[in-house]
């Protein structure tokens, strides 16, 4: 069928062109529109006229008429047919080696016929060293360059997240130095941190370019707290609640650059004792936080514990009061209340705990701590076999409202029969599981879609083949 188009689409541009009236009525006009070059670039541009009055001539901008090629007119001229004639004629104006000061309109005439076209010579800005990554010191300030020669002159932006950035005099200060767009971010801190783009944009020629520079602020270690919330202050402190006879990991968050160090020590009568066995002190791969792992099998592991990072902008350090929490009572009531393909939803109670109340009551009870939430382990059954724990999926869910009792976990398989298993968990830790019974099964994906694409298949070889 393609050809068909093509041969219908060629046929109407033919008819188009030669539709140009031959009734003797005088006719001009150029085959070329109004558009933009690049300097440097070769072009021919034609007029084409019938039954005219007088002969072709181009017209430059600056009002000339345009001369035939000669020994001293080389780069800018015109080109006739031997066979010209008032009759029919074609005249090619030849632009060699475009230049900025050929921009402007240019007039085919012949008499009191002409058409114009106006074109633009530009320079597309070129920017070299599109991808930089820069390191600046916190406190100190930092200047990003952004070179863009161009003509017409280009018009060059500094964004930040996708917002262009303004000129404040005190953080960011913008400045052109000859062709250099330059932006100084001042008083760095580690917020700085992100993706400088400048972008440079010729309207005229349709051009943009963007140069992308990578800040990287090298600043001391603050402490993340759980809500990732950044915390400014140099020393911190802690509630840490630990169930008898558990492991309770302790993490300690920074950011930082140069990645940090960290420390954990023991604190006894004012004597920080440092804790290097390997097996409880753990710096997972991420590099911003570490893990102590505390393990209290009798109140000599209560006390405190002191994590502290430092790279060489500077250090912080969080001391952790640990005492005894309890162990939260598990769910007493638990009822699937809905499922889909991916997720399963259960209403879970534990009518035994001290779950949050409307009143924010930020005073807690170490004996008796507040239900945050709880945990779900999940397994795909499988038939004449144990639930294979080990292998189970762990979902955490949190009590976001103090009334809710329905939660979701997923995503998972569709159509799946899944072991389930619960527990509360408190500040101190978990309690103990409580399986879920019967096994809940999610919801079979619906095999339409796939039957329909399969039908749309079908119909469009189908007309092909026949
Ligand atoms: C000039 O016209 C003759 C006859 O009309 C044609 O054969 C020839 O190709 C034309 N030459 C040019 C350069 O158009
Ligand atoms: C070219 O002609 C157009 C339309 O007449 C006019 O708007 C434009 O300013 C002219 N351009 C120059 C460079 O003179
Ligand atoms: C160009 O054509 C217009 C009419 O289309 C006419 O008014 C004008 O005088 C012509 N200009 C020249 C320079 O011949
Ligand atoms: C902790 O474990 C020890 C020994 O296994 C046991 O004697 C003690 O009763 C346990 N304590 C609690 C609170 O479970
Ligand atoms: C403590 O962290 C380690 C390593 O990330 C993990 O294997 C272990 O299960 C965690 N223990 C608890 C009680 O969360
Ligand atoms: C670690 O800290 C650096 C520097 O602040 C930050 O860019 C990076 O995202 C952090 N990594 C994690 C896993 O939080
Ligand atoms: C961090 O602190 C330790 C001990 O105080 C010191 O030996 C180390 O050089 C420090 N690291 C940096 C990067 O300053
Ligand atoms: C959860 O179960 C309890 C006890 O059956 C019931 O009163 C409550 O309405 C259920 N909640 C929802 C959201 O279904
Ligand atoms: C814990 O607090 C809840 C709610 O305040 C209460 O119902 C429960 O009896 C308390 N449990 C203990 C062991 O104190
Ligand atoms: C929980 O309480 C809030 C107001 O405190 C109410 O708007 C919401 O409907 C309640 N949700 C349930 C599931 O009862
Ligand atoms: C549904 O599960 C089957 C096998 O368990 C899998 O092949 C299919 O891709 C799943 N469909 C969706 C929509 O996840």
């Amino acid at each position: 069928m393609r050809w068909i188009a093509a041969v219908v689409l060629l046929n109407f541009i033919y008819s188009v062109l030669s539709t140009s009236p031959d009734d003797g009525e005088p006719y001009l006009h150029v085959m070329a529109r109004s558009s933009v070059y690049n300097v440097g670039v070769k072009r021919a541009i034609y007029c084409k006229g019938r039954n005219l009055p007088e002969m072709i001539d181009w017209i430059s901008p600056k009002d000339t008429v345009v001369e035939g090629r000669s020994s001293k007119n080389t780069r800018v001229y015109v080109e006739r047919s031997k066979n010209d004639t008032l009759a029919s004629s074609l005249v090619a104006l030849i632009i060699q080696d475009a230049m900025i000061e050929d921009s402007g309109n240019w007039t085919c005439r012949a008499g009191s016929l002409n058409e114009s076209i106006e074109i633009t010579v530009g320079v597309k800005a070129v920017i070299s060293n599109k991808y930089e990554t820069i390191e600046g010191e916190e406190g100190k300030s930092v200047k990003l360059d952004c070179v863009a020669k161009g003509y017409p002159a280009p018009i060059i932006q500094w964004y930040l997240e996708n917002d262009p950035i303004s000129n404040d005099h005190k953080k960011y200060i913008l400045k052109m130095k000859g062709d250099n767009y330059q932006l100084e971010i001042k008083s760095l801190t580690h917020r700085d941190t992100n993706e400088y783009v400048c972008r440079v944009t010729q309207k005229a020629l349709s051009h943009f370019s963007d140069r992308r520079v990578q800040l990287i602020v090298n600043h001391k270690p603050f402490l993340v707290d759980e809500n990732n919330e950044v915390s400014y202050s140099k020393y911190k402190t802690e509630e840490v609640y630990a169930i008898m006879n558990e492991t309770k990991n302790i993490t300690c968050t920074v950011i930082a650059n140069p990645p940090p160090t960290f420390r954990w020590y023991r604190r006894q009568n004012g004597y920080d004792e440092e804790l290097q066995d390997t097996e409880t002190v753990l710096t997972p791969e991420d590099g911003n936080s570490s893990v102590f792992v505390l393990r209290t099998f009798d109140e000599s592991a209560l006390g405190e514990y002191k994590c502290s990072a430092n790279n060489s902008k500077g250090h912080v350090s969080i001391i952790y009061h640990v005492s005894l929490g309890n162990k939260p009572n598990p769910p007493d009531f638990i009822q699937l209340a809905g499922t889909s393909t991916s997720e399963l939803t259960f209403n879970i109670t534990c009518s035994t705990c001290n779950m949050a109340t409307a009143e924010e009551d930020m005073s807690e009870d170490p004996t008796n701590l507040t239900v945050l939430g709880y945990s779900f382990a999940l397994v795909p059954v499988q038939e004449g076999f144990l639930p294979d724990w080990d292998a189970a999926n762990e979902f955490l869910v949190d009590i976001k409202e103090y009334n809710s009792t329905l939660f979701t976990v997923g995503p998972l398989q569709n159509s799946t029969t899944y072991h389930v298993r619960v527990r509360t968990r408190n500040a101190a830790g978990f309690s103990d599981w409580v399986e879920v019974t019967p096994n809940p099964t999610t919801d079979l994906a619906s095999q339409l879609t796939l039957s329909f694409i399969l039908i749309l298949v079908i119909c469009s070889v189908y007309p092909i083949v026949y």
